[in-house]
């Protein structure tokens, strides 16, 4: 794969206009600084996606993605960041040469290094469990459960020794340092500074990514004991919530059924598609997650879930749904009866009864209902209006009129009411709705929405937002809040993350805010973008920062009050004296300082914040 130096990746940059990128896509509106349109990577009721051309960057309001012009491409044509780059530079008129280039190399050569070892261990482990004496209780393991040879082969299974270092032994035969080796994940480096190998005794799964390259492991054990399974750890490269086992696999098939099936485990998965159910994908156990729903997306839209039938699996499915609802997907599920895993039902009753169930497996509105009911009849008022509750949100995003009104019709027969009474309930819910998504500055977020990292912002979410806003804009005002705050002057990880690399940037006299999106994760990404899309309030930045400031050391001596107080009363009931009034001390100077900033008093609290930082020694909490 060619690297690209990042000044042709600014170049082009600047020669594309990401309106114009966007607008063959979606129909955008100008709406003062910034256009917007309905989400294209979400079920969008009000228009919540944005374009700030002055940043160069798209945010979504709803589903909280964002980036920039790139970023944008790789999702919608589900594309890479290297071939998104060479599609707008043809546009562009720009030449790509293929070069050697810094930190955007670097990252694409530790990936390429991971994946060569990930993918010299699956071919090491499934040698071992064909051939080696010690992996003989293993064979006997796999066969136990129905998987010959064949499936060996099929998913790649392999086995790794109980020793401390067999596969450490054979990577570094083939070159590869220890410390590699562990930043694959398949090692552990000890206190003592040793190593070892992270999978041992185990059955082997390796987990491809959707490009077919060894992306990680994970490694059962024989028997009961536990943990059932580890896995590679997560890391940039890995991320279980990223990936779907058996994609690679399954993907031909889901384009020909035009729908997939999403279990929780490897075996599900193994056993679906030995008995020819070769549409199955498995979440790796974990919560399903937007980009696992985005992946699906790319090759059906049409998705069942067939969870385990205990109660995470009813949690996990519950929210599987709501994610794919959220992202415009079809949904059904799949129950299995009486708490089995797919894997245990398809040995037992086959291929046909899978289908048969596939059939019968009801839509998500029915599904939720029968969760929602404990499938008994609700009697109560306020049982029938809870469960409406529970409902309407999935029904209000339903794509069409039609599936909204049989939705409403199973509704009303569940809780044996009249049509005419549930609709009359659900256009009041609507209407109460409706405000809230017509103002994506709110930030407000209906339950059911795509889960965001984003609450409701508190005063010091407000103030670390605008700071950091700020100081993307004006990386000089950085350099100040490094001295008085350090390194890492905010709570919220992702900040100090864009913040770090803002400041190694800044030096560069083409400094744009937007290029910082290079380094970033996803997550990270979609922060940063929604940042750029504030605007800052106001032209002075020193005197807005300096207001920021002030209420950032504002909430931490409030928080620190707060404190103060449980450790007071917990001093009191220890009967450390000494303890209690030095606590004692220190919050009462903290109130004064408080009532004179409320008094207005701008020397007295000053003077008495200047006293305090002696006593305390406190870096953050007498800011400024
Ligand atoms: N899982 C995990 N770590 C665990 C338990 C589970 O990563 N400690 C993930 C694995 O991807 C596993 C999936 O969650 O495949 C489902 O878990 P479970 O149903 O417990 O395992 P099965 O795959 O069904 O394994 P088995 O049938 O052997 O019990
Ligand atoms: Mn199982």
């Amino acid at each position: 794969m060619g690297l690209i130096p990042d000044e042709i990746i600014e170049t082009v940059r600047l020669r594309s206009d990401i309106v114009e990128v966007v607008s063959r896509y979606v129909q955008l509106k100008k709406k003062g600084k910034y256009f917007t349109g309905s989400c294209p990577f979400h079920h969008d009721r009000a228009p919540s996606f944005t374009v700030t051309p002055d940043k160069q960057i798209f945010y979504c309001f709803g589903c909280s993605t964002g980036g920039d012009v790139f970023k944008f491409l790789m999702l919608k044509e589900n594309v890479t960041f290297y071939e998104a780059v060479h599609m707008l530079a043809r546009q562009a008129g720009v030449a790509v040469p293929v070069t050697e280039s810094p930190a955007r190399r670097e990252k694409e050569r530790r990936r390429e290094a991971l994946h060569q070892i990930n993918s010299l261990a699956k071919d090491f482990y499934s040698r071992v469990l064909q051939q080696h004496r010690e992996a003989a209780a293993a064979r006997r393991y796999l066969a136990a459960r129905g998987l010959n040879r064949d499936a060996w082969e099929r998913f790649e299974i392999g086995f790794a020794l109980p020793e401390w270092n067999s596969l450490l032994g054979f990577l570094g035969r083939e070159g590869y340092r220890s410390d590699e080796v562990v930043e694959a994940g398949l090692a552990v480096k000890n206190e003592a500074g040793r190593y070892y190998d992270r999978f041992r005794n185990r059955v082997i799964f390796p987990i491809r990514d959707a490009a077919a390259r060894v992306a990680g492991f994970g490694g059962r054990v024989l028997d009961d004991s536990l943990p059932k399974y580890v896995n590679t750890p997560e890391t940039p490269f890995f991320s279980k919530g990223r990936l779907l086992y058996g994609l690679h696999l399954a993907r031909p098939a889901i384009r020909e059924k035009k729908f997939v099936v999403v279990v929780e485990g490897y075996l599900d998965v193994i056993t679906a598609h030995l008995h020819g159910i070769t549409n199955a994908v498995a979440t790796l156990g974990t919560a399903f997650t937007v980009e696992q729903g985005r992946l699906l997306m790319n090759y059906s839209r049409d998705v069942v879930i067939a969870y385990d039938a205990d109660a995470a699996g009813v949690a996990a499915t519950i929210r599987g749904l709501d994610i794919l609802q959220e992202l415009g997907c079809q949904v059904r599920v799949l129950s299995i009866p009486d708490g089995k895993d797919p894997d245990d039902l398809i040995r037992k009753h086959g291929h046909r009864f899978w289908e048969e169930l596939i059939s019968k497996a009801p839509s998500l509105i029915e599904y939720k209902l029968q969760q929602a009911t404990g499938g008994g009849t609700v009697k109560t008022v306020a049982g029938k209006l809870e469960v409406m509750r529970m409902v309407f949100p999935n029904l209000a995003g339903m794509n069409s009129e039609v599936e909204k009104e049989e939705g409403l019709k199973a509704v009303a027969q569940v809780l044996s009411l009249s049509w005419e009474t549930v609709a009359g309930e659900f256009k009041r819910f609507n209407k109460k709705q409706g405000n809230k998504w017509l103002k994506p500055d709110n930030f407000t977020k209906t339950k059911h929405n795509i889960v965001s990292e984003e609450e409701k912002p508190d005063a010091r979410a407000r103030a670390e937002a605008g700071l950091l806003r700020l100081i993307l804009e004006e990386p000089s005002l950085g350099t100040a809040v490094l001295g008085e705050m350090g390194e890492e002057p905010f709570r919220r990880p992702s900040y100090n993350k864009i913040f770090k690399y803002c400041m190694e940037a800044a030096g560069r006299p083409s400094y744009r805010p937007v290029e910082i999106l290079g380094y970033l994760e996803d997550e990270d990404q979609a922060v940063l973008s929604r940042l750029l899309t504030q605007e800052i309030p106001g032209a002075d930045p020193v005197q807005i920062m300096k207001g920021y400031l002030e209420s950032l050391g504002r909430c931490s001596r409030q928080e620190r009050r707060k404190m103060l107080l449980n450790e007071i009363s917990k001093a009191e009931k220890s009967g450390n004296k000494s303890l209690y009034s030095q606590l004692w001390r220190e919050y009462l100077v903290l109130r004064v300082i408080a009532e004179a900033e409320k008094a207005g008093d701008r020397n007295r609290m000053e003077n008495l914040l200047q006293e305090y930082r002696k006593v305390s020694g406190a870096n953050d909490v007498g800011v400024p």
